[in-house]
This record gives structure tokens, C-alpha cells and sequence, in this order.
């Protein structure tokens, strides 16, 4: 397997920094895997998967492994009679899959549409959009612990899964090396999740509704098209700060100034608010600093129109945050991992 030196890791995270990887490798196998975590020259490797939800503000002085397996593997054709379960590799592309998904019929992720990153990383932060989240169809996922080298599976409890967060981000945080996820998703009888505004609105327009999980997919990558940038395009992250939860004391004072503010209630005594909506409010949509700014349609995604680097966009996303501080007094914190 190929060892790169000084190697440029601007094509494999989506803001498109150019930041450098003193050593870096890409496999195809777990058994690559392995040997580069044997391997004592190298110490501590940083993973990379889909690059998706990282900032990268400085070059990484260690070994860069990006995790680039494939496969989708049949386990169970007939589980729980009308689900089937699928083995999916960690360096199988999100969107991919999904298309995959859909093409044969297996219901479950078709919200999740057009999300950017790899299959591998999208439990660590329980990937969601539309009203649903990675782990409402996550079954199981296979890890390789980094020091001992052992391969441990970890069942949906064992994941801790939460809102944008997992045990992997938090007690396990560096310990694992996600290889694969296996799914569980409906083969008839889908359970449809189209009460999201957008995907409801999106269907009417199209007078769709009795819609197949084709259609559900197609109007969410409509709705992601026409308001979240392309990476491909203009680099980005997808949501680079996390919607805020404030308690419901809180909330209502700051409904009392702004009657239009959008909100969704968790439990009794709990209110998320979008961030987005706080950050446009504070001025900042459309805000562009050099090559690094706020996008003009989606204030909660920070774009690389170039060249930033990681610290200009680092720079832009610590005014905005200074900015929704001084207005609305709330403290809105980065969803994507700040390198
Ligand atoms: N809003 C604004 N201005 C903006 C953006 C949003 O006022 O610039 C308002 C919208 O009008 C709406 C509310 O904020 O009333 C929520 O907006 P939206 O439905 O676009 O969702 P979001 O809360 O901004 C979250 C996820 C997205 C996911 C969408 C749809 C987080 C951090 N982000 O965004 O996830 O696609 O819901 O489910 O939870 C991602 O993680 O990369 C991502 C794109």
C-alpha cells in the first residue's frame, strides 16, 4: 500500500483547505488497516472519511489514513419478515448508498438524501435531515479499536445515539475506527416521514400523495439544492454550528421580542432553535470575508469561495458566534470537528 509524504488533503475534506498530511494512505481493506496501525513508524494516525464535517486550520504532522473500503453486503434478506439487512461498507459514499436504497426498493434512509461524508462516519455524529436520523435505521456497526486492534460490534444502545452526537464522540472519542454499518430497512410497508415542512410542501406542489421512497428522495435533494451549496462547487461543511436548546424560560423571554422566531420543542421543558435563523438575524447571511463567508442561502453553512484557509473560516465562524452572543445572548457551538 502506497505511503504519500507531504501530501495535500485539499481534495479530501469539502471545504477545500488546502492543509498538508505529513503522511498519508488510503485503504481499500481492513487488513490495510491493520497493518498501518501495527506499523510503529507511524503514531496516533488521523482518519479521514468523507471529509464532510471537518475544519482543517493547520497541517496534520502525523499519518492521515482515509478510509476508502467498499461493498454493500446482503446479511438478513428476511429480518423481522419485511426488513432486509445490509452490511455497508465505512468508504461507500452517503449518497450512494441512499441511491442504492432507493433504486431496490429498501426504505428508511431516503431522507437522508444528498447528505455529503461516507457511510463510516455518519454514525458518529447520527447524521439527520427531514425528520429523521441515522439511527432510526442503524442496526449495528463494526470498529477496530486503534491501540489494541481488536474488532468490537457495537449495537444501537452501545451507540448512546443523540442529536448530532454518539458515544463516539464522547467516552469513545479516538478510541474506534468505524469499517462498516449494517442497516435495517423496510422491504414493503415504508414508513413514510413527510411532515417535515419542506418535504410536505415540495410533494403538494408536485401534486404527489401517495409517494414512493423515489419521490421522498427526489424532493429532498430538490430542497437541499436549492438552499445548501454544492461542495463539488463552492467547499462547505453542511451546517457548521449545531441548532441551540435552550430551556423553555429562556425561550420565552426571547419569543416575547421575536414572534416569528422558529422553534421545535424536545420534551417538556426544552426548545431547539435554529441557528440559522439566529445568525440571519444577527446579520450575517450572505457575509462574505475574502474567500471565507456566511452562504447567502442557508446562513448555518460556512463556505470556502476559494482559497481560505482553515483559520479565515475559523475567523468568520467566531464573529458569527460573537455576533448571536451579543444579540440573542445564546451561545451557538460548531456541529462539524475544528482540526
Ligand atoms: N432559517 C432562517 N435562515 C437561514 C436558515 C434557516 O431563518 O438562513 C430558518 C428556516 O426558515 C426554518 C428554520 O430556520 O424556519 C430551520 O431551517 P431548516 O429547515 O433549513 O433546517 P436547519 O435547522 O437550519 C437542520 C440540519 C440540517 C438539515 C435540516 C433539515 C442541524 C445543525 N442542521 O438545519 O443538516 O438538512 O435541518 O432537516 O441540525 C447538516 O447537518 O449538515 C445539515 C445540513
Amino acid at each position: 500500500m502506497l505511503v504519500l509524504e507531504n501530501a495535500s488533503l485539499k481534495e479530501y475534506n469539502t471545504f477545500g483547505i488546502a492543509a498538508k498530511a505529513r503522511f498519508f494512505a488510503s485503504i481499500s481493506t481492513v487488513d490495510d488497516l491493520l497493518s498501518l496501525l501495527r506499523d510503529d513508524r507511524f503514531t496516533a494516525p488521523f482518519i479521514i472519511g468523507g471529509g464532510s464535517n471537518m475544519l482543517l486550520t493547520e497541517n496534520v504532522d502525523k499519518l492521515v489514513i482515509h478510509i476508502n473500503n467498499k461493498g454493500i453486503e446482503v446479511v438478513d434478506d428476511n429480518f423481522s419478515d419485511s426488513e432486509i439487512l445490509l452490511k455497508v461498507a465505512a468508504g461507500e459514499n452517503w449518497h450512494e448508498f441512499v441511491l442504492y436504497c432507493v433504486r431496490n426498493n429498501f426504505g428508511g434512509v431516503e431522507n437522508l438524501s444528498l447528505i455529503p461524508g461516507n457511510v463510516g462516519t455518519s454514525p458518529i455524529q447520527n447524521i439527520g435531515a427531514y425528520g429523521v436520523e441515522l439511527k432510526d435505521t442503524f442496526f449495528e456497526c463494526t470498529a477496530i479499536h486503534r491501540k489494541t486492534f481488536k474488532e468490537k460490534i457495537f449495537s444501537l444502545e452501545e451507540c448512546n445515539f443523540g442529536y448530532r452526537d454518539s458515544v463516539f464522540k464522547n467516552d469513545l472519542k479516538d478510541e474506534y475506527i468505524i469499517t462498516s454499518v449494517t442497516f435495517r430497512l423496510t422491504k414493503k410497508d415504508h414508513i413514510l416521514q413527510t411532515d417535515y415542512g419542506a418535504i410536505g410542501d415540495t410533494l403538494k406542489e408536485k401534486n404527489i400523495t401517495t409517494p414512493t421512497l423515489k419521490e421522498i428522495s427526489q424532493a429532498v435533494i430538490e430542497i437541499r439544492q436549492s438552499k445548501l451549496p454544492d461542495p463539488n462547487k463552492i467547499g462547505n461543511s453542511g451546517s457548521f454550528f449545531k441548532n441551540p436548546i435552550i430551556s423553555q424560560e429562556a425561550f420565552t423571554a426571547l419569543r416575547k421580542l421575536h414572534k416569528d422566531i422558529p422553534y421545535y420543542p424536545i420534551g417538556n421543558d426544552l426548545i431547539k432553535v435554529p441557528a440559522g435563523w439566529l445568525i440571519e438575524q444577527s446579520g450575517f447571511k450572505g457575509k462574505r470575508y475574502g474567500d471565507a463567508g456566511v452562504h447567502d442561502k442557508q446562513a448555518l453553512v460556512l463556505v470556502n469561495y476559494g482559497n481560505a484557509t482553515g483559520d479565515e473560516i475559523w475567523d468568520v465562524a467566531m464573529k458569527v458566534k460573537n455576533g448571536v452572543k451579543d444579540k440573542f445572548g445564546i451561545a451557538i457551538e460548531p456541529e462539524v470537528n475544528v482540526i
